[in-house]
């Protein structure tokens, strides 16, 4: 029979082999990377942010960090901040790639989203002593990135990469640090798209109770948020850090929700409407509310 003869059968195994990768790795290329995929407000970066880029490489933050949301529900819910899984268009002036595979510190593709405040208080912290806003991090500090941007091959790097930037933009670089570029990096990754903002209609009326006032019932879920989402920059305890102590907070319930939905984003809150849904606002809402006495 056929399978006692190698050498046909080497054949037969190799055509079905091949057959198997023209399907998953050539036919793709037919309908992926079309006009369809072009998303027009994706744009390209500044001189600033390339360079971050540039450093963000050099320093090999793509060893633990991937750059890449997959369309998997649980990918979505943990690195997506409200922005979606990754698109394809949204990588086009990304040479080279840095999707990564390898997941030592959380996925960064939309980490301009987590934290939109234009002063980048939370990443100049972070960044210089990691272990100051998340106590467990394993992330090295990268304080010496505090240093003057040396922009003696800028202008080579971007005329090789064809990017049409002028003189003027060229100029954005002068006096800035390695941690000013690469800050203006982190803040651009995943923003291009734009994404639902808390709208006032959106918003429950005033005058609405909060559905979850009994803490025993949400305690440990809301802790759990507050956790996740609140601590790095409230502190674990509540008790202030990068933003304002939360513990026993004086303001009403739908204050207090509003807040935490809309977020101040020009004073470094950011806005959970797009990430979290009305009813673990209200249990985050409860749950700072606590005071001593509940503890
Ligand atoms: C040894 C692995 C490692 C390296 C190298 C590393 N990180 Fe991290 N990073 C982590 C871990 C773990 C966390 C999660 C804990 C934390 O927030 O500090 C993290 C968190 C972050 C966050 C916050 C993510 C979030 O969702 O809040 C940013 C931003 C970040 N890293 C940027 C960088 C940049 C930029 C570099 C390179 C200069 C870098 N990291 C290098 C491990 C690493
Ligand atoms: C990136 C840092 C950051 C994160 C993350 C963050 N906050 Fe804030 N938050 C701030 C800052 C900064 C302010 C002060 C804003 C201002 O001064 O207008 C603030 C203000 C607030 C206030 C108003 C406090 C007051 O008394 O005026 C509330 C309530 C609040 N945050 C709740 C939350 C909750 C709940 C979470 C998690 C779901 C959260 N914050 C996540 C930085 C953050």
């Amino acid at each position: 029979m056929l399978e006692k003869n190698p050498v046909i059968f080497i054949i037969l195994a190799f055509v079905v082999i091949m057959v198997g990768t023209a399907i998953t790795m050539i036919a793709p290329f037919k309908w992926i990377n079309g006009a369809g995929d072009r998303i027009a407000e994706v744009k390209p970066y500044t001189p600033l942010q390339q360079e971050g880029r540039d450093i963000y490489m050099r320093e090999g933050c793509n060893n633990c960090h991937s750059q890449t949301v997959r369309t998997l529900a649980a990918d979505v819910e943990r690195y997506g901040n409200g922005g979606g899984y990754s698109k394809s268009g949204e990588f086009v002036y990304d040479r080279p790639h840095l999707w990564g595979s390898r997941r030592t510190g959380p996925d960064l593709a939309r980490i301009g989203l987590k934290y939109p405040d234009p002063n980048g208080a939370w990443h100049r912290k972070h960044m210089a002593d990691p272990r100051s806003v998340v106590p467990a991090s394993n992330m090295p500090s990268y304080a010496f990135l505090n240093a003057p941007l040396s922009t003696t091959y800028s202008e080579r790097k971007m005329k090789l990469l064809k990017f049409p930037y002028t003189q003027a933009d060229l100029d954005e670089l002068k006096g800035k640090t390695e941690m000013d570029a690469m800050i203006a990096y982190l803040r651009k990754l995943g923003t291009d798209i734009p994404v639902k903002k808390a709208e006032a209609a959106t918003l429950p009326a005033p005058a609405q109770k909060n559905p979850f006032s009994d803490l025993k019932a949400v305690k440990e879920e809301a802790e759990a948020l507050y956790k996740q989402h609140c601590a790095s920059c409230h502190g674990e305890k509540r008790e202030g850090n990068l933003g304002p102590a939360l513990k026993g907070s004086a303001k009403s319930d739908s204050e207090l929700f509003t807040l935490i939905a809309k977020g101040v984003e020009a004073n470094g809150m950011p806005g959970f409407r797009s990430s979290l849904d009305d009813q673990k606002l209200w249990k985050l809402v409860t749950y700072i509310k606590l005071g001593k006495q509940d503890d």
